[in-house]
């Protein structure tokens, strides 16, 4: 795997606030944060502090108001769209929020879903069904996501972030909605995937998690500290 360094400058988000004409709710005031290869970092916050449009902006699907973000030395807001998409797809792992699968796909194809995008001729099938092995869904990997549960949706989204060995990963609330076996095979994988280099930032109401990370921050009102 490459290694990358994933740098915020100022990052900002402000977003309009439609009920009053020009007023403006800072979602995020200017961040600096640097998510190193080989460290696992946990953000933490109460609900409506920021730490999801904090992490779509690293993940190069959000465009900030200011700032901004580096990725291998690159700034990911000056790429044009499609080669943004490329890096972001070959190089950041996201596990979105909430339940993000394609209906008409069946869980195996869900995970395989990043090589697809690259364009790979011959998909990695059998990474993906170990990887599916690993995360215990083994069993379910020709059913289809509406068949799932909200945590086996979660495990989902994990294998499918890991596909491609992504140097960096984002992860928002990985174990929502997870039994405490399962909290901690996805902390563990989490933490392997920084001890193999990855660059890993969890978002995380899981007082468990602080076990796995190696910084712990907190998001208040848009500020992380
Ligand atoms: N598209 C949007 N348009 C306007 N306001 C938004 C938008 N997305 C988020 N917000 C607002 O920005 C703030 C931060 O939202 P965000 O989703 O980042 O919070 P969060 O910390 O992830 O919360 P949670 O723990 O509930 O997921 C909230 O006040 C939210 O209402
Ligand atoms: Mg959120």
């Amino acid at each position: 795997m490459t290694t990358m360094t994933i740098r915020a400058r100022a990052l900002t988000k402000d977003y309009p606030r439609s009920h009053r004409s020009g007023a403006v709710l800072t979602a995020v005031a200017p961040t600096d944060l640097e998510l190193a290869p080989g460290s696992l970092t946990v953000v933490t916050g109460r609900s409506g502090s920021g730490k999801s449009t904090l992490l779509m902006m690293l993940a190069g699907l959000l465009t900030p108001t200011a700032g901004t973000v580096e990725v291998e030395g690159r700034d990911l807001y000056a790429l044009a769209e499609g080669e943004r998409s490329r890096l972001r797809n070959g190089s950041i792992g996201l596990v979105p929020q909430g339940h993000a699968a394609l209906r008409s796909l069946t869980v195996l194809d869900n995970v395989l879903l990043p090589a697809v995008i690259r364009g790979d001729a011959q998909p990695p099938v059998a990474r993906a069904a170990s990887l599916l092995e690993d995360v215990g869904l083994a069993e379910l990997a020709g059913e289809y996501p509406q068949e799932l549960s909200g945590g086996e949706l979660r495990r989902l989204a994990l294998a499918r972030a890991l596909l491609l060995g992504p140097a960096a990963l984002l992860a928002d609330e990985p174990t929502a909605g997870l039994d405490s076996e399962n909290v901690e095979v996805v902390l563990a994988f989490l933490r392997q995937a920084a001890d193999e280099g990855a660059a890993v930032l969890v978002v995380t109401h899981e007082a468990e998690a602080r076990t796995v990370a190696d910084r712990v921050l907190t998001m208040d009102g848009g500020r992380l500290s």
